[in-house]
């Protein structure tokens, strides 16, 4: 350690005279023996500013871990300090006043999609349009738990607004720890911005390879309702991602990172985002769906009523399978989308529309409540036939899961079907309407946020 201390000294002396003698060799104009790395570590040097500089300084003794990560990212390579992204105006609604009053600078905490918008405008304004961002309206809108308050403030905190985003406060000069830390895809920051992009690309390395991994999808889409990322493992994609992906290249510069070349199966943003050949890249996820199959009755993105995609369907389809023809055959591609295509009905009209049709008879006859969704086990057995086996069947035929497909889709889903039924049959027969769950305590506000802030 102190050997490592006195190298470090001695190369901060040899620099210190190299840059004299730079500035006497530029005064004099004889540059052509200078040797090209070192020029550039001398520029550099120069150009953090003084208040930048005192950043760094002073937040190296207090996080070591976040100046690390900041000095091994490209921003650092690129002279972007901590003030460029941190730095805030007089009138921004989110300065710390703590820190004013310490530094006397004015920083905030929250770096937005709009503060990351000044250098990335084309990224923030696809994401911008994207369901990612605009999450927290959307399931306001058709949410049960959230609509009917069926959930209580503790348990959205750790759970939905986690991965969906909280609206941040500001109290008294600093951020409402109710709804601060948070990194969730449609984060309503206090510039009145949507989503955050620290939900793939962590601080502070903002690292190009790490959001190209399923790992940094993984975090949100697992589980029993969108488990994405277990479907991605079981297929022969992820098979061979998890036996030789650590050799792949990828930090290849946007635009340029080729299938075949620096990897040899796609990971969730070669599909669903990267460019890949002529088809651009994109930070709004809806970009390349053709179904909406998270849906209760899949339908098409542009006939999504809470948000409605302005794609076509048919141009988005033939761009997926652009992606996949830089792989394979048009024969495989096409036989892989007619199977998706069949599984989809397959759902819609086997499974979901005779169930939707018996609880809808339920329900006319009183023997459902409509006053409360999810507190009645039918409900709760109807909700997961769509929510649950209903999806996985959907994106395991999607995704080349058949494991998913099969034992936790359809298979569930026949099993589903049976208790709704005999469940269903009983209430006919008895004419006794279905017996009441009520949680005592577990029941949250229903005022919706303000999302235009
Ligand atoms: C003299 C030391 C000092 C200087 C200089 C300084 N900070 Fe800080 N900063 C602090 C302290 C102390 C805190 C609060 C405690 C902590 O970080 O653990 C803080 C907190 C922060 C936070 C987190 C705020 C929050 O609400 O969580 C950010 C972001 C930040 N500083 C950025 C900056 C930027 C950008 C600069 C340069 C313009 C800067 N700091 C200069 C000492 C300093
Ligand atoms: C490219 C933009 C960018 C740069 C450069 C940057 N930050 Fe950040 N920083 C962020 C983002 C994004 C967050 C997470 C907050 C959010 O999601 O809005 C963050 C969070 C923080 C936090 C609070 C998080 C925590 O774990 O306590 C501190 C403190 C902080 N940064 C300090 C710094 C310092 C010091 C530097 C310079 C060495 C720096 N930042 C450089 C974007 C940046
Ligand atoms: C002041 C300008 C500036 C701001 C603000 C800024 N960036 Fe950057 N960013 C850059 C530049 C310049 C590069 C290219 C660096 C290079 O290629 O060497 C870059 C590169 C990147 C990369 C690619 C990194 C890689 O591994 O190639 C990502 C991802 C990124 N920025 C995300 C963000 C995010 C997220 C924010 C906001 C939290 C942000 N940037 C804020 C200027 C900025
Ligand atoms: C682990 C992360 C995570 C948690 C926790 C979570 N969600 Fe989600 N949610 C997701 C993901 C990922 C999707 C996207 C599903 C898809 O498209 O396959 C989603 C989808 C949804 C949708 C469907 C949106 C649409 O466009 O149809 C609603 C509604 C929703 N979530 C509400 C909630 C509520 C309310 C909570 C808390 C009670 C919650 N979620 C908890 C990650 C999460
Ligand atoms: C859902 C995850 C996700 C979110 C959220 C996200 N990104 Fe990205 N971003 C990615 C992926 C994946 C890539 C790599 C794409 C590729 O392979 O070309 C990327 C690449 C980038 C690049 C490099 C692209 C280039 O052409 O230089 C920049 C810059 C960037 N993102 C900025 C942002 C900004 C700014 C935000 C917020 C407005 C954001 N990202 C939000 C996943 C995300
Ligand atoms: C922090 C959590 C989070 C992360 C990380 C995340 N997502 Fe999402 N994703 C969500 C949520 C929540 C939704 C549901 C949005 C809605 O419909 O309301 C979603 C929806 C989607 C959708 C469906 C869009 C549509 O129009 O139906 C796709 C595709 C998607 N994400 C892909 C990705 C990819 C690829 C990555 C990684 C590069 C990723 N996501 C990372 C939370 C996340
Ligand atoms: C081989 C390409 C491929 C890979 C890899 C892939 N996906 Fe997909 N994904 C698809 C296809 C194809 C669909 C269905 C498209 C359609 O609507 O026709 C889909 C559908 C989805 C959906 C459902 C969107 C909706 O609203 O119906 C989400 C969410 C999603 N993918 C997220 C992910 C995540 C997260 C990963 C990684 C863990 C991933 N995908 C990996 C090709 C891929
Ligand atoms: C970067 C190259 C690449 C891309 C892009 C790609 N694949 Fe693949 N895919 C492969 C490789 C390699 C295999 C393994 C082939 C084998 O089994 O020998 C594979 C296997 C498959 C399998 C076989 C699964 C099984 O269990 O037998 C299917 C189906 C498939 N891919 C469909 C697709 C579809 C659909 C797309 C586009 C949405 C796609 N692939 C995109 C490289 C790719």
């Amino acid at each position: 350690m102190k050997h490592t201390k006195e190298v470090i000294r001695y190369f901060i002396v040899v620099c210190a005279f190299f840059t004299l003698f730079m500035e006497a060799a530029l005064a004099q104009g004889t540059t052509e023996s200078l040797v090209l790395p070192d020029l550039k570590e001398y520029r550099i040097e120069r150009t953090i500013s003084e208040e930048a500089q005192k950043c760094i300084d002073c937040h190296s003794k207090l996080e070591p871990g976040i100046v690390a990560d900041w000095s091994d990212s490209r921003h650092a390579h690129a002279n972007i300090t901590c003030l460029d992204c941190h730095g805030a105006g007089a009138a921004d609604a989110d300065v710390s006043v703590k820190h004013l009053e310490l530094t006397k600078t004015r920083i905030s905490a929250i770096v937005s999609p709009k503060d990351c918008s000044r250098c990335h405008p084309q990224e923030a304004a696809q994401y911008s349009k994207s369901k990612h961002a605009n999450t927290l309206e959307i399931i306001w809108k058709i949410d049960p738990w959230m609509r009917e308050g069926m959930n209580n403030a503790i348990e959205r905190r750790i759970g939905c607004y986690h991965c969906h985003g909280s609206v941040v406060n500001v109290i008294d000069g600093g951020l409402d720890a109710g709804t601060w830390p948070n990194v969730g895809v449609g984060r309503i920051n206090p510039d009145g911005s949507r989503g955050s992009c620290s939900s793939c690309h962590t601080r502070h390395k903002f690292s190009l390879s790490e959001a190209r991994k399923p790992e940094a999808c993984g975090q949100c889409h697992l589980g029993p309702d969108h488990p994405q990322v277990e479907i991605f493992d079981e297929s022969k994609h992820g098979a061979i991602y998890h036996a030789e992906g650590k050799s792949w290249n990828w930090d290849a510069a946007p635009g340029t990172w080729t299938p075949g070349i620096d990897y040899r199966t796609p990971t969730c943003s070669v599909c669903h985002m990267s460019r890949v050949q002529d088809v651009p890249a994109t930070h709004d996820v809806t970009e390349r769906l053709a179904w909406e199959t998270q849906a209760p009755l899949s339908v098409r993105p542009n006939q999504f009523k809470p948000m409605p995609a302005k794609t076509d369907w048919k141009i988005e389809r033939e761009k997926m399978k652009k992606i996949c023809m830089a792989c394979h055959s048009s024969g495989w591609t096409d036989g892989h989308f007619d199977n998706l295509d069949a599984v989809v009905m397959n759902y819609n009209e086997v499974y979901y529309t005779p169930m939707k049709k018996l609880i809808d008879q339920l329900y006319e006859q009183k023997l459902l409540s409509k006053e409360k969704p999810l507190d009645e086990q039918l409900e709760i057995d109807f909700y997961e036939l769509w929510h649950h086996e209903g999806r996985r069947a959907r994106f395991g035929a999607a995704m080349m899961a058949p494991d998913y497909a099969w034992w936790h889709g359809f298979y569930e889903l026949k099993k589903r079907c049976m208790t709704i039924e005999e469940q269903a049959e009983h209430l006919l027969q008895s004419k006794k309407a279905a017996k009441i769950f009520d949680v005592k305590g577990a029941s949250g506000d229903t005022t919706q946020p303000d999302f235009d802030r």
